[in-house]
């Protein structure tokens, strides 16, 4: 959600700032902009559009633009203002003094803009972000070009969340940064300075990074990085050495990152279990350093996240629920949670699932689970990353830099990681046997070549997904540990197909969902060979009664469940626990073949953002 770019060094800032901007498209936005210093002047481009289109504009700017060593860019996500070339980034105020881009939401911006424009400062866009540039021009006229003034008042004086980058006209070679809220990560590279709203874009450069902290403020130039609090006070800050290299984040030999990264998943699934485990057993509970005893006492563990790290939370719950229904394990969406009256203390353990660890709800829920003394964990994918600094038990998933916007082997990341933490918590309550240990570790271990042999049919998955493209909707259904699966495989559709999608409990259809059943919705159901298999295909049977397609999704073997489908896809067969782990590789390839055959942007979907930094 919105992407920043600074470079101050020696090079071609243009070149370096748009391969950074690229680097962040999966972010999400609608428009792009740059700022450049070229000699004695600030020049700027915009477009309403991709990142590509910026480039070809920034190639059309007076020549000596092309020789600047200094500059900064934006991808915009429109919170205030519509998607117009004026409210794009960066935005310059009407002295010309600053120009800046921001990430975030400032709250009080109307009251800024009014208090300005009785001053007589004229105001050309609908942004939140334009007072906080008008205001610091003010503030920096005021204090007769005292930067580090100007950014303490203004950051004290600014409500809501930011992160801002700015260019000063008489400031050649600096650019300052402020953080409240919003990520920036900066790093130092030679005779050059950076910084970013995402690693992913520096990775190219260096992989040791400062990111900077709630209320810190940074002055880059191509000398040194200098970081300062909000109050202006100078801090030391040491960086932190991320594990991705920038060849991770390439698409390789596919046409989409998002199909790159569902072919990832057997090897995010071997190095979590060959990470935390030893021989047949669960490895984790050291790193994890949880107080001794705690989970002898502990009543309930909530499992609290957003989007698709929520249907992680859920394959998770169902895992140590059926171990141990001694205790009370939930999954919560983090923006009801921050709002609910939930329990927590000390009789509780909450653990916040964020593939980027900075989504805005799960880090609101997480700080209000604090306050209420509630033990915190934290599972995340990026090292670094706010949920991981705030929380001092944190346990990375290794799926390494995901780039689709749809989560798909961050998925893989979270529930594998999810299921060792399950075993290594239940353990310590002494609820989970070795001999269920063993058994839940055999199956993790041979799922990956499970995995690999759904990939390697991915033209069977093709085939289904183009016949049923033209459907006018999906109901994904099934029971038990199915029911994540069936909502995150009708997510997906939703999220890159921008088909309707739902997902039910099947035992619920008849309660409601059944009635707009007919020949032009499709029923995909999840029908693996457990306890429910009959129940859930007598659910099939009521969707086909009213003439439904029927996709099935089933145990290998189960050749008796054709009677029962349209079409029918064969699961190889694992533990029960574990159906997710298997079952949704097919379900990601169906939506990526459903997207691709409407000629969907798959890796960047309309109106989504890879990482939800605003409420
Ligand atoms: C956004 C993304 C989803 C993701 C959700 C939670 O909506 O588009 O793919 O599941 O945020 O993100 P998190 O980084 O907290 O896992």
């Amino acid at each position: 959600m919105c992407g920043i770019m600074g470079y101050a060094g020696g090079k071609r800032a243009a070149e370096i700032i748009i391969e950074g901007l690229s680097r962040q498209e999966y972010r999400g936005y609608d428009s792009a902009g740059i700022a450049l210093r070229c000699e004695d002047e600030i020049v700027s481009a915009k477009i309403v559009g991709r990142v590509s289109e910026l480039a070809r504009k920034v190639k059309e700017l007076p020549k000596k633009c092309a020789e600047s060593t200094s500059g900064i860019g934006h991808t915009r996500w429109a919170t205030h203002g519509g998607v117009t070339e004026t409210n794009a980034h960066p935005h310059e105020s009407a002295d010309g003094s600053v120009v800046l881009v921001h990430n975030g939401i400032v709250e009080n911006s109307r009251e800024i803009k009014s208090r300005l424009e009785s001053e007589g400062v004229k105001f050309i866009t609908q942004t939140d972000t334009e007072a906080a540039c008008q205001l610091l021009a003010a503030l920096y006229k005021k204090t007769r070009g005292d930067a580090l003034e100007s950014m303490k008042t203004l950051t004290a004086e600014l409500r809501g969340a930011f992160a801002l980058v700015i260019l000063f006209r008489d400031r050649p070679g600096e650019i300052w940064c402020a953080r409240r809220g919003s990520p920036l990560v900066a790093a130092r590279d030679g005779s050059a300075c950076y910084c970013a709203s995402d690693p992913t874009a520096l990775l190219a450069y260096t992989r040791d990074l400062f990111f900077l902290e709630e209320g810190e403020m940074a002055r880059l130039s191509p000398e040194q990085c200098e970081f300062f609090g909000f109050g202006g006070e100078k801090k030391r800050k040491k960086t932190i050495r991320l594990n991705w290299d920038s060849v991770m984040a390439d698409k390789g030999r596919h046409d989409h990152f998002m199909r790159k990264e569902i072919g990832e998943q057997p090897d995010v699934l071997r190095l979590t279990i060959d990470t935390h485990t030893i021989l047949a057993e669960v490895a984790m509970d050291k790193s994890l350093a949880l107080p001794p005893g705690l989970m002898k006492r502990v009543r309930r563990v909530q499992l609290v996240a957003c989007g698709t790290s929520n249907y992680a939370a859920l394959v998770a719950r169902d895992i140590m629920e059926s171990f141990d229904n001694s205790l009370d394990v939930s999954a919560e969406i983090a923006s009801e949670y921050r709002y609910r009256n939930v329990a927590g203390g000390d009789d509780t353990l909450a653990v916040f699932v964020s593939q980027s660890g900075e989504t805005a709800d799960t880090l609101a829920a997480a700080r209000i689970a604090r306050a209420r003394g509630t033990h915190c964990v934290a599972v995340t994918n990026v090292r670094g990353s706010t949920l991981d600094r705030e929380i001092d038990r944190a346990v990375l998933s290794l799926a390494g830099p995901e780039v689709g916007v749809a989560a798909t082997k961050t998925f893989m990341g979270q529930i594998s990681i999810l299921a060792m933490l399950s075993m290594a918590l239940l353990k310590d309550r002494g609820t989970l046997s070795a001999g269920d240990e063993a058994r839940l570790i055999g199956g993790l271990r041979s799922i990956p070549a499970l995995q690999q042999s759904i990939i390697e049919r991915e033209n069977e998955i093709k085939t289904l997904a183009e016949k049923y493209a033209g459907s006018g909707g999906f109901f994904f259904i099934g029971r038990r540990e199915c029911v994540p699966l069936t909502m995150e495989g009708a997510l997906k559709l939703k999220e890159i197909a921008y088909l309707p999608s739902e997902a039910y409990a099947a035992g619920e259809m008849k309660h409601g969902p059944i009635a707009m059943l007919d020949e032009k919705l499709t029923v995909v159901a999840l029908v693996p060979d457990t306890d429910l298999r009959e129940k859930t295909l007598s659910n099939v049977e009521e969707c086909r009664a009213r003439n439904a397609p029927i996709l099935l999704l089933v145990s290998e073997g189960d050749e008796a469940a054709r009677a029962h489908a349209t079409d029918i896809f064969f699961v190889p067969r694992t533990e029960p626990e574990l159906f997710p782990f298997v079952a949704v590789i097919p379900l990601q390839l169906f939506a990526y073949h459903v997207a691709r055959a409407l000629g969907r942007d798959i890796d960047m979907p309309r109106n989504l953002a890879k990482s939800v930094t605003v409420e």
